[in-house]
């Protein structure tokens, strides 16, 4: 069933059994009898079923009331900070393609979105894969078109992103031939990020050097080369060992041979069109570097969306007209690999812009939706806001234990699999396959396990053969 009235667009029922028989009830859910829907990640009461995005079917018999094969939608009304964790290739990166599918502005109408107003995105993808969103998928590729046959199990039509654009660094390999180039502004990175990309303490020899740099070159639209030519001038340190100094140098040296660095680097704002789709493909770049573009975004991201909301909060207060039209109200931005970029065991150029953007997201309409394979990789104070998150399997106890503690709801305390109580919530993590996983939000009295439903868009993560 789904939220549409026409025949022809309502998901079909897919199976109408499950291996996983739950032994706890669900007591409180957002379950709307009509359509037999579960709605995820929503704290509003009341009947506007608007902006759901469809993401899966409840894949357990539940004991007492049985969800088994509802549809599962997620609101985006609010902001979210939602957390998508599993082993390889358990199905996180299929996940964020769907909620981009489901939050994005499509080619052609789909069931999949229950009116939505499309949202405009960001996606760091570390892996250079999501450029498939794109196109629909290709038939005569094997993996796509056995998510072509699934889409028909499920009675969904195949789709494309309408406003998708692609962005490489410098010296990139190329995919689609459609990719725009980006540089980072050189006097937009800040003290403490020329420190972790160079792996340097900020108030060590060698960080004391960059502070002094920048003193002086602020307020100039400076570059690379103005900082190498500053820091190589013997005249400007009296009473600095020339080893330090030359230590800095050759570590800039070699960033500005990569090309990253520029005076009229990418602006966030031209990112922010409505319900438009904006990929980074970071694959080329050094994991230092991907930080340090996710840090560049999701500062200029917080600051932009900030100011506009506090500008519309005025305006609206006053009763004036608008005069900014073409800014989108939310922004969702989506970081594949997010222990790569955001480290709890090394200073990370992106760690304090996502502490700033988690913590102020809310205000200024923005999402941050992380995905990673080692949950215990990943700063914990990016993660004290997650309110909604992805369990796929799991096999390593350190890191079940990680992704278990940011869950926002109680944990199913049993399931029932062929005959067999299965009573540790690590073991049901264990047993889970590609595509299945427990969603958990506050709104919801327990993890609930889901089926993600298949992509409309090509899934470009699948394993090569
Ligand atoms: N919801 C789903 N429906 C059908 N197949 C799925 C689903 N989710 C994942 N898969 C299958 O599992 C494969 C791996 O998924 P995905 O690329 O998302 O893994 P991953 O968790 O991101 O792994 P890695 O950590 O290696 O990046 C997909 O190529 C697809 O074949
Ligand atoms: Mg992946």
């Amino acid at each position: 069933m789904s939220f549409s009235n026409i025949a022809a667009a309502k998901f079909s029922q897919v199976f109408d059994k499950s291996d996983y028989q739950s032994l706890d009830p669900i007591v409180k859910a957002q379950h709307v009898q009509k359509g037999n829907n579960i709605v995820f990640g929503r704290s509003l009461k009341g009947e506007d079923y608007s902006n759901l995005i469809y993401i899966g079917k409840i894949l357990e018999n539940t004991i007492g009331r049985n969800y088994l094969s509802s549809d599962a939608w997620l609101d985006t009304t609010f902001p979210h900070v939602i957390y998508i964790t599993g082993t390889r290739g358990s199905g996180k990166s299929f996940d964020l393609g769907v909620l981009i599918e489901g939050i994005s502005a499509l080619s052609e109408s789909s069931p999949i979105q229950n009116q939505v107003e499309p949202i405009t995105s960001i996606l760091i993808d570390t892996q250079s894969q999501f450029w498939t969103l794109k196109y629909k998928p290709n038939p005569n590729i094997r993996q796509n078109k056995a998510q072509l046959d699934e889409l028909a199990d499920w009675n969904i039509a195949s789709n494309s992103l309408k406003n998708c654009r692609l962005f490489v660094p410098p010296k990139s390999e190329t995919i689609t031939g459609d990719e725009v180039e980006f540089k980072l502004q050189t006097n937009q990175i800040k003290h403490e990020e020329w420190c972790a990309l160079i792996r340097e303490d900020t108030y060590g020899p060698q960080g004391h050097v960059l502070a002094k740099t920048m003193e002086k070159l602020a307020g100039r639209n400076y570059s690379l080369e103005d900082i190498l030519t500053f820091i190589g001038s013997p005249s400007n340190w009296p009473g600095t060992v020339e080893s330090t100094r030359n230590a800095v140098l050759y570590k800039l040296d070699d960033y500005r041979r990569t090309g990253l660095f520029s005076n009229t680097g990418i602006s966030v704002r031209s990112l922010l069109s409505p319900g438009q789709c904006n990929v980074f493909l970071l694959r080329d770049l050094r994991n230092e570097d991907k930080a340090l573009v996710t840090g560049v975004i999701a500062r200029q991201l917080f600051t932009e969306m900030g100011s506009y909301h506090k500008r519309l909060k005025v305006k609206n207060f006053f009763g004036r007209d608008s005069i900014e039209d073409d800014m989108p109200s939310k922004v969702w931005l989506l970081i594949d690999e997010a222990h790569v970029v955001a480290p709890n065991d090394a200073p990370s150029p992106a760690r304090q812009a996502l502490v700033e953007y988690v913590k102020r997201g809310r205000d200024a309409g923005l999402s941050l939706v992380m995905a990673t394979q080692q949950p215990s990789a990943v700063d914990d104070r990016i993660l004290s806001q997650v309110n909604l998150t992805l369990s796929h399997r799991l096999s390593f106890q350190a890191d079940i234990t990680a992704a278990v503690n940011r869950i926002p709801t109680k944990l199913l305390s049993a399931f029932k699999m062929q005959g067999i109580d299965v009573r540790d919530f690590g073991d049901m993590l264990r047993l889970l396959e590609a595509g299945q996983c427990f969603i958990g939000d506050h709104n919801t009295s327990r993890t609930v396990l889901m089926k993600v439903r298949p992509r409309i868009t090509s899934h470009g993560g699948y394993s090569p053969v």
